[in-house]
């Protein structure tokens, strides 16, 4: 039996380096499960359309529960590199045909590899929305989990822009700011499995439809689609649903990358905020003392692979006519890399960040250095009446004066400024926990707004578990 599904009209064999150039079977065959899902379906029009018998139906279908044994073996691997087949698609074809027989020449009436393509990677786009979802509200999760922990101890860090100290924070409300990004990241994958159930391409037959009275509802029913598409061009031209998925991949692991860079600087021992673990550091085959952040460094890396790849299916996609053509099959191949990797990286990231310890001491030491409780200071005097203008201009100038002193901004501080303000007294926080108890604002590090925020993150991921059961 050929490993092609063509060849008809041709009077010789194609060239056999061309047909491996083409070839995407290693890029696809993670697709095998889907494909056979994706054939089920597609039974399920032929019989509604009486195009097989019930005799046959039933033939095929148990050839490919049987293909689906071998995929879920590994055994179907070993069967699909053995020959030239273009695709997965082709070799559980093929597979079928050798274990069904007679009946197996039937399954791919009506029926192009552009409707699989699409109809197999929407598949795949669901299952695997669900996965990057489940592995970002664990993430979110955890890092609520810590925060309330660190709530409880009141622990304290310097909250900087521009990676300068700013202003003391608790180290609960950075870790929900760090929590925030995978909760619209779970939002975000549960759009795109919703998208890529709206609606079933099986049917389209390559680009036109089909002649043959396929029942295309029972197709789509069969799948859990909402309804066959619209149009059969558009439906075999597009990916939009796959690139959605890529983009939440990419998304999700920039958000990873830019949390793995504040941690592998954290345990350089010059700030010290951190401890790796020994479970997430590896060590230097020369430097005996090294211990290296190597798990969350390349976390970052893969992030930045997983851009290159999606800029580069968008490339692909530019330019191209409005239907099959093959270029999409490496818009399929980037899609795939991108979410394969991109849950690997998760899982990754997961296991780094749970070998994490906090030197809460050490953090809030740090946390008053470099003048932080400045804007406090400022914000008193305006309290008292004097202008943004005046206030920021008089306490800049005491910050300078401290400096060049070498200490921090003391009460004998406080007394100056009031003199030069005209006022009687001024009272400002000196320190990290008065500061943070200071502020007033909704969405602030305040220790009751924080305590909100965990208690409104919680209730959110709560409602999204249940959406994605
Ligand atoms: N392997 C191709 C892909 O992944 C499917 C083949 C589509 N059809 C064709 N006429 N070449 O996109």
């Amino acid at each position: 039996m050929s490993a092609l599904q063509w060849g008809g009209r041709f009077g010789a064999a194609p060239d056999a380096q061309l047909l491996a150039f083409g070839s995407s079977i290693e890029e696809d065959l993670v697709l095998a499960p889907f494909d056979v899902a994706c054939s089920l379906g597609h039974l399920e029009a032929l019989r509604g359309g009486k195009i097989v018998s019930e005799a046959e139906a039933t033939e095929l279908t148990s050839a490919l529960a049987a293909v689906g044994v071998e995929i879920r073996d590994g055994i179907f691997a070993d069967y699909a590199r053995a020959q030239p087949f273009e695709d997965v698609h082709g070799a559980i074809d093929a597979r079928v045909r050798e274990i069904a027989g007679p009946a197996g020449e039937s399954l791919h009436a009506g029926r192009s590899r552009n409707d699989q393509v699409a109809t197999t990677l929407l598949l795949y786009a669901i299952d695997r929305a669900h996965a990057g979802a489940r592995r970002a509200h664990a993430i979110a999760a955890s890092l609520i989990a810590r925060a309330q922990e660190e709530l409880e101890q009141e622990s304290v860090v310097a909250g900087c822009t521009h990676r300068q100290p700013a202003q003391p924070v608790l180290l609960a409300f950075l870790l929900v700011a760090w929590s925030e990004p995978f909760v619209r990241a779970v939002s975000r994958f549960a759009a795109v499995a919703r998208a890529a159930r709206a609606s079933c391409p099986l049917g389209s037959a390559a680009l036109a439809g089909s002649s043959l009275a396929l029942d295309r509802k029972a197709a789509a029913r069969a799948l859990g689609f909402s309804r066959p598409s619209r149009n059969a061009l558009d439906a075999v031209g597009s990916r939009d649903v796959a690139l959605d998925l890529a983009h939440a991949f990419v998304r999700v692991l920039i958000d990873a990358s830019r949390i793995s860079e504040e941690l592998i600087a954290w345990s350089a021992p010059a700030y010290g905020y951190v401890g790796l673990g020994d479970a997430a550091s590896t060590g230097s085959s020369l430097m005996p003392q090294k211990r290296n952040p190597d798990p969350l460094e390349l976390v970052r890396a893969h992030a930045a692979r997983s851009v290159g790849a999606y800029a580069g299916a968008l490339g692909t996609l530019c330019g191209l006519a409005p239907s099959y053509q093959r270029d999409l099959q490496e818009t399929k191949g980037a899609t795939i890399a991108i979410a394969e990797d991109g849950l690997a990286t998760l899982d990754a990231f997961e296991r780094a960040w749970a070998a994490v310890s906090f030197h809460r001491e050490r953090m809030a030491r740090a946390a008053v250095a470099g003048y932080t409780v400045a804007t406090d200071v400022a914000d008193a005097l305006i309290a008292k009446g004097v202008t943004a203008r005046a206030a920021h201009a008089l306490v800049g100038a005491a910050v300078a004066q401290a400096e060049s002193e070498g200490r921090a901004i003391d009460a004998r501080d406080l007394a100056a400024l009031a003199a030069k303000a005209g006022i009687e007294t001024l009272q400002a926080p000196l320190d990290a926990r008065t500061s943070i108890g200071a502020k007033q604002t909704d969405g602030s590090t305040s220790p009751d707004d924080v305590r909100s925020q965990i208690d409104a993150v919680t209730a959110e991921l709560a409602s999204l578990a249940r959406q994605l059961e």
